[in-house]
């Protein structure tokens, strides 16, 4: 089938790639040109596990290419997924001005029947201002037809996870739409949810607004038990036995980031309030999870009371592992607070580093590391903030001889305390007693 994917971001690329895998034609596209240059070449300017040689295995098979015109675009495919960017206005609703302008393209520009795809996460009944859009620019008068096809990926495993989706949802209005929907997914052998395009919408603000109330539930516990000295995964093993809860998103931290579970549950509280009901729930899970970093900070500051002029070191700096992408990573507060309070920063993350420092970049008290060790020189605490796995089997003797003190902070609770104990730390972790003496 020919296809067509508007916004080649962390989603577009993912789904031009993974539906060249499956031997559909596709073209990717994308308003920024040096993004399609260098798609075109075969270079990924995303960091995603496989990415890379997936990209450049479908470029030579002549069933992936790129192109910046969205007429050129438009006139490909017979599917066409919009992935572009759907970030947070003030007051948390969803900017929907991308997904519109490419909606009004497609309706100008289109010559024959087209199957348009929202795959960007939007709020329920967005589909039907997108068909109001097209009623008014269908210049030509030909049939379109609107889907939405939420992506439920996750960046660090998103490629594996598109092959072996736990379901994909198709929220239809014909059979017509149905059928190619499953011609498109042939050799995925995922359940496919077929429902109409306002309950796919809600499905997938439904899923990570529940995903995120997980999160910020077990850290409200983690919470609770810091102050009672009881033990956060034993809680949540506990817990996660119960096969009504479930095992995953029960780990207590520095809290969740990244471009989705911030903005969409914000945008699903906003959804909930515009239809006259109380989301409020929402609010204290986007509450909870802002409050993790004033918490991993308080934690140094019982260790180091005055932050100025000393030297902090952070392991990981990217929202999550597996990733370069930073956007809402609670590494890009916690360095915005400490540098704030005159702290020395020496920083490290195996893919991140690039992105952090168009924000921030290298100064006399900001120095970017070129591993964990070079990172530790010096320190005086290290901050453990992505649990990348080089972190995991960190030698710790070797870092006892570079520090100035032995304090560290884990945001993730990489590290078991009675290890930490015995390897002579000061050490904070989530939801668990501390080791303050040693
Ligand atoms: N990143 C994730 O893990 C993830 C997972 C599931 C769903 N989503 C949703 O998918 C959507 C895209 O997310 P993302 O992370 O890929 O964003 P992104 O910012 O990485 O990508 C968006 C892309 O769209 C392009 N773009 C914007 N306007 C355009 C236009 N008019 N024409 C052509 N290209 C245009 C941008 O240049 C950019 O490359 C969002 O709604 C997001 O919530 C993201």
């Amino acid at each position: 089938m020919k296809v067509s994917v508007i916004g080649v971001g962390y989603v577009g690329i993912i789904t031009a790639v993974s539906l060249a895998e499956l031997g559909h034609n596709v073209l990717g596209m994308d308003d920024n040109k040096e993004k399609v240059k260098s798609f075109s070449k075969g270079i990924s300017p995303i960091y995603e596990e496989g990415l890379e040689e997936a990209l450049n295995k479908n470029i030579k098979e002549g069933t992936l290419s790129f192109t910046d015109s969205i007429e050129v675009a438009i006139s490909h495919g017979e599917v066409i997924f919009i992935c572009v960017g759907t970030p947070s206005l003030p007051g948390g609703k969803a900017d929907l001005s991308f997904v519109e302008r490419v909606a009004r393209e497609i309706a100008k520009n289109a010559k024959e029947y087209k199957l348009i795809v929202e795959k960007s996460t939007v709020p329920v009944k967005t589909s039907e201002q997108i068909l109001k859009t097209i009623k008014l620019y269908n210049k030509h008068g030909v049939e379109l037809e609107v889907a939405s096809n939420p992506e439920f990926l996750r960046e660090g495993t998103a490629l594996q996870d598109f092959f072996e989706a736990d379901r994909i949802v198709i929220g239809v209005s014909s059979k017509k739409a149905e059928n190619l929907f499953r011609e498109l997914y042939k050799g995925i052998d995922s359940p496919i949810v077929v429902t109409d395009p306002n309950t796919a919408e809600i499905i997938k603000h439904a899923s990570n607004s529940f995903l995120a109330m997980k999160i910020s539930f077990i850290n409200m516990v983690a919470d609770l038990c810091e102050n009672t000295g009881a033990d956060i995964n034993k809680v949540a093993e506990g817990m996660g036995f119960d096969k009504r809860i479930g095992k995953s998103f029960l780990n207590a931290g520095i809290g969740y980031g990244g471009s989705c579970f911030p903005k969409d549950v914000r945008a699903f509280n906003q959804i909930g309030k515009e239809n006259g009901l109380d989301f409020s729930l929402l609010k204290d899970v986007d509450k909870i999870n802002i409050e993790r970093v004033e918490r991993f900070i308080s934690k140094l500051r019982k260790a180091h009371w005055v932050f100025k002029d000393k030297v902090f070191s952070l392991w990981g700096l990217a929202f999550k592992p597996g990733t370069d992408d930073i956007r809402e990573a609670p590494a890009l507060k916690v360095m915005e607070i400490l540098l704030n309070e005159g702290a020395i920063l020496r920083v490290y993350d195996p893919k991140a580093m690039e992105n952090v420092k168009k924000i921030f970049p290298p100064t006399e008290k900001l120095y970017y590391a070129q591993d964990p060790y070079d990172a530790a020189k010096d320190s005086e605490a290290i901050l453990l903030i992505t649990e990348w796995d080089e972190f995991k089997s960190i030698d710790f003797s070797k870092i006892k001889d570079m520090i100035l003190t032995n304090v560290l902070i884990d945001g993730r609770n990489l590290y078991s305390p009675k290890k930490m104990k015995e390897e002579g730390f000061i050490y904070y972790p989530v939801g668990k007693p501390p080791i303050e003496e040693i």
